[in-house]
């Protein structure tokens, strides 16, 4: 891709003399990336770096973050501008495709998704053979990787043709997948898309409608969700997006490679968190119980985390939480219920915490899962289903970086190697000899 290789740097071993030259690959913008490709046929050594904390591993075009600036862009568009001006749908087609559409294009999009938003009849019936009280998220993971059975006729993955059909469908079906989850745990019918709402309305029609009355939609709510989806769609290689690439880049078939990043999203250090965070905030209870669980936090023994709070990569305010916070004041105080208290609590624990010194020394703020439970409970959605929301929305990252990496001639399978501290070579001892 468009990464320039200048100038390089030279690491010498002086015990053998020997030194490797690591070509220096600047980006448009953030710092750049010193190619350790030839590392180890030089010198034989790795690079060490568990988590990934300093490491690129690959070049994107998608998304930028500046963790210590608290900036976000999509496609070089700050988050703040797009979360103001834009919608989902529109979101979702710079992610893919790079530029903003026009009108026509929006359009032609837009419709593209919406004529795929029904799933194969066989497939809903998937749903009768999970326990009642599955969790959500088990039940989306499982029903996307079985998509992989029922649409295998558009699963070419070097047909461009098959994966622009493959994107339509995975981000046109997941609100449906997601919503017949739902309903199974309610044990309630399904209930259809309609080609007559727009993403984020189909999504709540989906989850709230019942056949026996018609469902009132709330504008207020739309429009909340809908900007949600957007501070969700994409976050350059997080976790579950990672797991996406990792998985796509074996040649796996695409709804294997999102089904993978559902379960990896799934995880309470990740998009699991906004779930968290609700239970926390339920678990503190009232504004005197903050002082103690804040010293949980802080106490390593204990294991308990202050959920929504901190970063892999932002040392500031998450831009995301702070347009969420700002939006609670509004979707809370547009539905009436300005004076939610779990809102409250959450607003005077992050006053607390960005006072205190344990905080404040490892730079840990609010991220984007710290409020986004608070505006779901307020329009309804239950607990058990605030990740699954940001899978929907996420889906759209997801896809966007695996269509990015699967036209790159360059791509090759992930193999990461490792640091061996095992034992070193010894010899099998017959049973009857081991003391
Ligand atoms: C998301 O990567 C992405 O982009 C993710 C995401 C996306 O859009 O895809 O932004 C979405 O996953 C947001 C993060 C949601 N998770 C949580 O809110 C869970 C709570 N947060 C933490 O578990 C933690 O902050 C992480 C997982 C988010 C980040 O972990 P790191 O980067 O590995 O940080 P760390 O564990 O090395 O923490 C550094 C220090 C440690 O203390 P010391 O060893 O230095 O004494 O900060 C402490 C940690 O113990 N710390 C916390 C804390 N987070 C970090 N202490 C208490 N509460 C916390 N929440």
């Amino acid at each position: 891709m468009n990464g320039k290789t200048e100038t390089a740097f030279e690491l010498s071993d002086g015990a053998s003399g020997r030194s490797s030259q690591l070509p220096v690959r600047t980006g448009t913008i953030g710092p750049a990336a010193l190619d350790i490709a030839g590392l180890h046929k030089d010198l034989d050594v790795f690079t060490y770096d568990p988590g990934f904390a300093a490491t690129a591993a690959t070049e994107s075009r998608i998304t930028y973050i500046d963790g210590d600036a608290g900036v976000l862009l999509y496609r070089g568009y700050p988050i703040e501008q797009l979360a103001g001006k834009s919608s989902f749908m529109e979101v979702a087609y710079l992610l893919l495709l790079g530029e903003l559409p026009t009108g026509k294009q929006l359009a032609e999009f837009t419709g593209n998704i919406r004529y795929h938003t029904m799933i194969n009849e066989t497939l809903l019936r998937f749903f009768n053979g999970f326990h009642h009280n599955a969790h959500p998220m088990a039940m989306v993971s499982a029903v996307v990787a079985s998509m992989s059975a029922f649409y295998h006729d558009t699963m070419d993955i070097y047909n461009p043709r098959h994966r622009e059909i493959f994107s339509h469908r995975i981000i046109a079906k997941i609100p449906t997948i997601a919503a017949a989850a739902h309903k199974h745990s309610l044990g309630q019918p399904f209930i259809y898309p309609r080609n007559d709402l727009d993403y984020a309305a189909n999504v709540l029609h989906m989850l709230f409608a019942v056949p026996c009355e018609p469902y009132k939609l709330d504008p207020v709510a739309a429009e909340a969700l809908d900007l949600l989806f957007i501070l969700h769609a994409d976050h350059e290689q997080n976790a579950s997006t990672s797991t996406v690439r990792l998985a796509g880049s074996t040649g796996a078939n695409p709804y294997a490679a999102i089904s993978a990043g559902v379960s990896a999203l799934w995880g309470p250090a990740h998009g699991g968190a906004n779930e968290a965070v609700l239970a926390m905030l339920e678990q503190i209870g009232s504004v005197d119980h903050i002082p103690k669980y804040l010293a949980m936090a802080k106490d390593k023994s204990s294991h308990f985390r202050l959920m929504g709070f901190g970063h892999r990569v932002y040392k500031n305010f998450d831009p995301r939480a702070k347009i969420i916070r700002e939006m609670c004041h509004r979707v809370l105080t547009a539905l009436g219920r300005s004076d939610n208290p779990l809102f409250e609590l959450a607003l005077r624990l992050e006053e607390i915490a960005l006072k205190d010194e344990y905080f404040v020394s490892r730079k840990l703020y609010p991220n984007v899962d710290f409020y986004s439970g608070v505006i779901y409970s307020a329009i309804g959605i239950p607990r058990s289903m605030f990740t699954v929301m940001f899978a929907i929305a996420r889906t759209v990252g997801w896809v966007a970086h695996w269509l990015e990496m699967i036209s790159d001639p360059a791509m090759r399978i992930g193999r990461p190697r490792q640091l061996y501290t095992g034992p070193p070579r010894r010899e099998y001892v017959e049973v009857s000899k081991r003391r």
